[in-house]
């Protein structure tokens, strides 16, 4: 329902909030040039103001809202800080009880609290506006009465959104010793932290995983590297015979391979489940000693997939929910697994199932139906209801996005504008392709460059003229295979460049080692191409920081059409089937002659996907869909007089 609400500039789905809140009041006000949305919520918490932020489309600036949580906060925590705020505001203001709250650098987000009778009048704002001028340092004049508008006023039933705890294998950083007690701490590699991470930033909350070293985890480098993380940290640590049964062993030797269709790759030693059984019974632990009732817990990935077993085995009936950023195999490859009824029950004690794709949840599907005898699957339009053991599983698809606005402002910064200048500059003439990848051979970095090498071959007007920039991040390296696949791929590089380069021309530029942010942001913004092409991928975010970095409006995109990615981005892509290397090389010649104006049309029509559907949205269907479950599984407990036990 909207009330005056037509002017409202953000593409607001009411609807979304209808479990999360009670009161919400919508308002538009314009300060200065900016026009900006600010909502008023009744009995709002940290986590409500931050999904509701996260939901009015990305126009509303996140880090503005920091203050506000304290500010909401603090009527459940330190009452003397919350009466020094109160004491801060002018009179008739205090007399109100309003609480508002400015603001951080850029001065742009304002909410206001008022205690006990909704609706506060639009004048109650303006009023606070006003008279906020040590906190507001914004001119007045810019606030213009009319524009502050009551837009819309719903009323919903109250399951307000929980303290957030995302557990992974990783921590968004890895620890590591230089010897004599010297640490090093680099961030962690890979999409899920680089999704994760500004989700926790942004909303607060606890994260529980592994800084990435066996052994005892030091007590002053982890403080060091979680100082101003803005959540809290919880360790899990593991020792090296851990490190190398769960997470070299079951994780990446078993799981990882099957899951992306390479069951050749696999090694299936029987010793293997048993750890992983074991790790992840310590992240359960984790779990339960730091989780309170209300929390809501979210599990990621494929190192964890059965936490919410032993968590039910400790007697947690709690909501738990789960997202594998990974694939889902199909039977036929998922059977080679010598657990695959272990682990699919495993995965059915989670209450909610997210998965990147409608594939990987239609294969997951196949294989319980395949599988579980005793399950019920019952096809709905939205979320798919499972029926085993008496419980309810949900399950959808949720394709996981990038905080755009991060990657869009970084790579306007005049520092990435530079930086892309000069890269440009070194390469005069030529048309930039660009690759970056983890090291791993899922990513086909071999298969690409063999379509490289095909396509200078075959075409020869590419040659002189196209310059591969292949980013290869190490990572794994103490797998045999990653170790062997990094030196298939240091062959190929140089015998392409031993057979078409130049004296003034090299057609590989090859790099072994990840780019600082500037660096990545600045090559995504110098490259005419990105060539993304994995054999198998849950998402590939590299091809969306692409499109969120092509603030030109310029830039192909080269896809495999078995990304994630490939389902959203298709309409602006260049899909291809990385195996078919004749097809590769030859869309990279139709990338190269392609006008302009159709990479343009092509480029528009990604950025706005790449936009809508950015992490924040990802992070805020997927809640909703928690917050559901997290509401029944209190009503069933309240209704068996049992309390959600812990
Ligand atoms: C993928 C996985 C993540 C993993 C990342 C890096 O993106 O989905 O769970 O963290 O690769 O791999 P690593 O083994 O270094 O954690």
């Amino acid at each position: 329902m909207r009330g005056d609400g037509e002017t409202f500039p953000f593409h607001v789905r009411a609807g979304d909030f209808s479990k999360l809140f009670t009161k919400l009041l919508f308002y538009h006000v314009e300060l200065g040039q900016k026009l900006r949305g600010y909502f008023f919520a009744q009995s709002a918490r940290a986590g409500d103001i931050k999904s509701v932020a996260a939901s009015v489309n990305d126009r509303v600036d996140v880090h503005t809202l920091t203050n506000v949580i304290e500010v909401a906060t603090a009527e459940g925590g330190d009452r003397r800080v919350h009466d020094q705020r109160l004491q801060r505001l002018p009179h008739g203001i205090r007399e109100q009880r309003f609480l508002w709250v400015t603001d951080d650098r850029r001065k742009r987000a304002v909410v206001v609290e008022k205690k006990g009778d909704l609706p506060v009048a639009a004048r109650d704002v303006l009023n606070v506006l006003q008279c906020g001028r040590n906190h507001i340092p914004l001119n007045n004049l810019a606030i213009r009465d009319s524009r502050i508008e009551i837009l819309s006023t719903i009323n919903y039933k109250l399951t307000s959104m929980n303290r957030l705890i995302v557990v992974s294998n990783r921590l968004p950083f890895a620890l590591d010793s230089t010897g004599e007690e010297l640490w090093t701490v680099t961030p962690a590699a890979g999409g899920l932290v680089s999704a994760v991470e500004p989700v926790l930033r942004e909303r607060g909350g606890i994260w529980i995983g592994w800084p990435g070293i066996a052994g005892e985890i030091p007590k002053g480098p982890l403080a060091e590297a979680t100082r101003d993380a803005g959540y809290k940290v919880v360790p899990v640590a593991l020792s090296e015979t851990e490190r190398d049964e769960f997470y070299y062993g079951y994780s990446n030797g078993v799981i990882w391979p099957l899951f992306h269709d390479l069951q050749n790759f696999c090694n299936f030693e029987p010793a293997y489940w048993q750890a992983y059984k074991e790790v992840n019974e310590r992240y359960a632990d984790a779990i339960a000693r730091c989780s309170q009732p209300d929390d809501f817990i979210w599990v990621h990935d494929y190192h964890l997939m059965y936490v919410a077993q032993a968590l039910r085995e400790r007697g947690l009936r709690a909501a738990l929910s789960f997202f594998l950023h990974i694939p889902f195999p199909p039977y036929d490859i998922f059977s080679k697994l010598p657990q695959p009824q272990r682990l699919l029950r495993a995965l059915l004690q989670f209450d909610l199932l997210g998965f990147q794709t409608r594939r990987d949840l239609r294969n997951f599907l196949g294989c319980v139906r395949r599988v579980m005898l005793d399950v019920r699957v019952v096809p709905r339009r939205e979320l798919q209801l499972v029926r085993f053991e008496k419980r309810e599983i949900r399950l959808g698809h949720f394709p996981i996005g990038i905080d755009f606005d991060s990657f869009e402002n970084g790579a306007m910064s005049d520092g990435v504008a530079q930086r892309s200048q000069q890269l440009r500059a070194n390469f005069p003439d030529c048309q930039l392709i660009l690759g970056v990848d983890r090291l791993d051979y899922s990513k086909g970095i071999p298969e690409r460059l063999r379509a490289y090498r095909d396509a200078l071959e075959r075409h020869p007007e590419l040659r002189g003229r196209v310059v591969l920039i292949q980013v290869v991040v190490p990572s794994r390296v103490e797998i045999p295979r990653y170790h062997e696949f990094k030196q298939r791929i240091d062959r190929l590089v140089g015998d392409i460049n031993g057979r078409f380069s130049t004296s003034n021309w090299l057609p590989v530029q090859y790099h072994f080692r990840g780019l600082d942010r500037d660096d990545l942001l600045a090559h995504y913004r110098a490259c005419d191409i990105a060539f993304v092409t994995p054999l198998k991928d849950g998402m590939n975010l590299v091809a969306k920081e692409y499109c969120a970095c092509r603030i030109d409006e310029d830039g192909a995109l080269i896809l495999s059409q078995f990304a994630g990615a490939a389902e959203q981005l298709k309409t602006g892509a260049l899909l291809v089937n990385p195996y078919d290397v004749e097809e590769v090389a030859d869309t990279v010649l139709k990338a190269f002659r392609m006008t302009d104006a159709e990479r343009t049309a092509r480029m528009k029509r990604m950025r706005r996907g790449v936009r809508d559907e950015n992490v924040f949205w990802w992070v805020d269907s997927f809640l909703r869909a928690g917050a559901k479950l997290v509401a029944r599984t209190a009503r069933v407990a309240t209704r068996r007089g049992a309390p959600t036990k812990r």
